[in-house]
């Protein structure tokens, strides 16, 4: 599979979780520990925003509104190509990748009122 904007670039279909001692690698890394933890947190971060825009572009989905629906997964693949970014940092400092376990979310959505409101709140006039 090539990476999106990576041309050349193969990832795996699976990326493993990668955690351990730094100390037993190959190459001394270029990072200190204090920031390859702020990174791999960050890589969290950005995977968490990436499934939260997802949800949503897929909500729009279902009411039938494909443009809000577009947005919001190209939001969401704007936030996977910033983990990317960041893991390929990683990679690149010869730091080890470490993806937090991104917690489950409940996401629920208050779709707005028209400006005319409710057709029963227009029947009581
Ligand atoms: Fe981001």
């Amino acid at each position: 599979m090539d990476a999106g904007g990576h041309p050349g670039v193969r990832v795996p279909e699976f990326a493993p979780v990668v955690s351990g001692d730094s100390s037993t690698q190959s190459f001394p890394m270029l990072i200190s520990e204090n920031i390859l933890a702020a990174l791999n947190e960050q890589v969290g971060n950005e995977f968490s925003a990436f499934l939260q825009y997802t949800a949503i572009a897929a909500h729009f989905d279902r009411e039938t509104l494909p443009l809000l629906a577009a947005h919001f997964y190209r939001q969401a693949e704007e936030e996977k190509q910033h983990a990317h970014k960041f893991i390929k940092f990683i990679v690149d400092t010869s730091g080890k990748l470490a993806i937090p376990a991104i917690r489950r979310r409940r996401i629920r959505f208050n779709l707005p009122r028209t400006p005319c409101g409710s057709r029963s709140s227009r029947r009581r006039r």
